[in-house]
């Protein structure tokens, strides 16, 4: 019988060794240890040996049921420990891959033209001046020396939302208003914004684009102030080597009226695609302010005089840029929006 244990608990040493998992180990307890395991059967076979040797037997049963029993715990907490393992291995985080990449935003191309504009003008000694989008009729046209009925509206072709107010066709009412607040005071200021026209959206329209006036008032202003700042607007925004011309053009809030054309930054005069094969570009609409404006706003034309200016970001950035449809900057495509990513541009 002695001999028969030895060789059971082997075998159950044995199967605890090799077994590979929880349910395996489970099996081989209820096998060797369970109600109808071998070592019970033994436990209750004691009845029939001698009285003497029952005990002896006894106790050899219960080590080798101790030593089945221990050696299963043992192999059970290595298996559980095991499969412990196994998951937190399975539910590492990789820290080697790389992340995903935030886009971050950027000013918009029109943003950033309209800021350096700003910029150059600020450091001429400007102020930054705002006005409402949604205009009366009266500085919209009527105090800008365009009274009701007159040709030169139909130049603008406008948003009314009542007779008497508009959506503004150009910043220029902001000269008015602005004007009308100073009561007298010498002036310099630009006025960033965006204007309103009913017009079809073609490459080179859009029903809303932007504009940025201009308007200096004091004693002793002169054409040649106007001439001399254009000047150097023009160098700073296409260059050192550009040269400017003026044309003599109308607008009836200024009087003489003209226009603005800079040397062509491409081809520097000799004629490309750019400038029409002319050498030059016209950039903007500019004047002295009509005395009628500045005596409307409460300025003593005797005395007070000004010079006024007004252009269109959009048409500057196309042209530094070389965008070609003025819709790019509305449409908000990210193809076109992230060519501008650049910090040098
Ligand atoms: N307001 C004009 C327009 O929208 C542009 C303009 C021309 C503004 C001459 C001025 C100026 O201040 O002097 O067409």
């Amino acid at each position: 019988m002695e001999q028969q244990l030895e060789q059971l608990k082997q075998e159950a040493l044995q199967k605890i060794e090799t077994a590979a998992s929880v349910k395996e180990l489970n099996d081989v307890r209820v096998a060797y240890l369970g109600k109808k395991g071998p070592i019970t059967d033994l436990l209750k076979g004691m009845g029939k040996l001698p009285a003497e040797e029952r005990p002896k037997m006894g106790a050899l049963v219960n080590v080798v049921r101790e030593t089945v029993t221990t050696s299963l715990e043992e192999k059970m907490e290595l298996l559980e420990q095991q499969a412990v393992n196994e998951k937190l291995e399975k539910e590492t985080i990789d820290i080697s891959l790389p992340g995903r990449p935030v886009k971050l935003g950027n000013h918009h191309p029109l943003t950033r033209v309209v800021e350096e504009i700003e910029d150059f003008f600020i450091s001429m000694g400007y102020e930054v001046a705002e006005g409402p989008e949604v205009e009366q009729d009266y500085y919209n046209f009527e105090a800008l020396n365009l009274p009701k009925g007159h040709p030169a509206r139909d130049m603008q072709d406008s948003f009314y939302i009542t007779e008497d107010v508009l959506l503004r066709t150009h910043t220029s009412p902001v000269q008015a208003r602005t004007m009308a607040a100073k009561k007298g005071e010498p002036i310099k200021i630009i006025c960033p914004g965006k204007v309103y026209r009913r017009d079809s959206d073609d490459a080179t329209h859009s029903h809303q684009f932007t504009q940025i006036e201009g308007l200096v008032v004091g004693e002793d202003i002169r054409m040649s102030d106007l001439k001399g700042t254009l000047a150097l607007f023009a160098k700073k925004m296409f260059g050192e080597e550009r040269e400017i011309r003026l044309r003599p053009s109308f607008f009836p809030f200024t009087e003489p009226s003209v226009e603005m054309d800079i040397s062509c930054f491409k081809c520097g005069g000799s004629g490309c695609n750019v400038c029409k094969k002319t050498g030059w570009i016209e950039i903007l609409g500019a004047g002295m302010v009509h005395p009628n404006v500045l005596e409307m706003a409460g300025y003593d034309p005797s005395i007070f005089t000004g010079f006024a200016f007004g252009m269109g970001p959009e048409r500057i950035a196309m042209l530094k840029y070389g965008v070609e449809d003025i819709r790019h900057f509305f449409t908000n495509d990210m193809r076109f929006l992230s060519q501008f990513n650049r910090t040098e541009v």
